[in-house]
């Protein structure tokens, strides 16, 4: 549990993983031990002691050919991202963990209240192929930093769309804050809509993920960009609600692929709900309601 690995840090131990993050962010992969000692200050056998033992529980890894070199490894990261956390008040307590994706690691978390929320960490990796788009867009320097960077700003954009979002009537989980590459929101007591067999009230689950759609869409000028059933939580507590998750490689409605994006996007969901369902909905119509043209519509059967 990541929680075992932050209860053995010291002060210097988090001060430390605090420098050396601080210079992920920068772009910068590998940092000096020399840079390390002048930041930290700490007398070197005290340093040592920390860098032997950060590197033990694998939260640090040395350069394989330059040992005078340290980076940050995923662990690392994610235990410092729950520190921060923790002390800012975002969240109290981590509790199990809900699952890995592709692209992340999603854990459940108690906050001040007791109200239970997501910790969503970012884990951009060798096996992603969907956010070309993100990496061409922040230029061509991008693709030369290290998967902890992109991890990064993979969080902090998840968070700038549920920020965004979440001030209009959208059916996303509701931010709470963020640290690193750690995302914490609502936790949606529910299940994936590609999970469930039979929907009760599957018409109203559609709108409400077209009516999101839309409102992402006029009002705030997002496009999600990965939508499909794996990416709807169906709340199941009363009634059923459709929510939109997983928001990282959103763009912007002015975005040269936006529309192909925004057609995609409409065209996956109203395709499961035909398949699955037997609702018919004319893609072109559901289109014309996102993008405003038209503000009703009725199915076509
Ligand atoms: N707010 C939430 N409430 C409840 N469960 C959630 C929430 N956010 C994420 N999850 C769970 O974590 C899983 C992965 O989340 P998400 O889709 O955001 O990450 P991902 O790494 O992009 O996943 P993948 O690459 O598999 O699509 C979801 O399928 C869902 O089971
Ligand atoms: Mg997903």
């Amino acid at each position: 549990m990541l929680i075992n690995f932050l209860l053995k840090l010291n002060d210097l131990d988090i001060e430390v993983l605090r420098y050396i993050i601080s210079n992920v962010r920068r772009g910068k992969e590998y940092v000096l031990y020399r840079n390390i000692q002048s930041r930290t200050r700490a007398p070197q056998k005290k340093l040592d002691e920390s860098l032997a033992k950060l590197t033990r529980l694998r939260i640090l890894v040395r350069h394989p050919s330059n040992p005078e070199y340290y980076r940050p490894t995923f662990r690392g990261v994610n235990v410092y991202a729950i520190h921060v956390l923790i002390r800012k008040g975002v969240i109290k307590e981590i509790l199990d963990k809900l699952g890995v994706g592709k692209e992340s690691e999603v854990y459940l978390a108690k906050r001040e209240n007791d109200e239970y929320a997501v910790v969503k960490f970012h884990r951009i990796g060798f096996t992603s192929f969907k956010r070309a788009s993100i990496m061409r867009d922040y230029g061509i320097y991008f693709q030369r930093y290290g998967w902890i960077y992109k991890s990064i700003v993979s969080a902090e954009r998840e968070y700038i769309a549920l920020n965004e979002l979440s001030k209009l009537d959208c059916l996303v989980p509701k931010p709470y804050g963020y640290a690193v590459n750690a995302v914490v929101t609502q936790y949606i007591e529910g299940v994936e809509l590609y999970k469930i067999k039979d929907l009760e009230s599957p018409t109203s689950v559609l709108m409400d993920i077209l009516a999101t759609i839309r409102t992402a869409y006029r009002d705030a000028g997002i496009v999600h960009g990965d939508l499909s059933e794996y990416n709807v939580m169906v709340s199941i507590d009363h009634t059923e609600r459709g929510y939109i998750i997983d928001w990282p490689q959103w763009v912007y409605r002015d975005h040269e692929s936006a529309e192909i994006l925004l057609r995609r996007d409409v065209e996956y969901i109203v395709r499961y709900f035909r398949r699955r369902y037997n609702i018919k909905i004319n893609f072109e119509v559901a289109y014309q309601y996102v993008t405003g043209v038209i503000d009703h519509f009725e199915k076509t059967s």
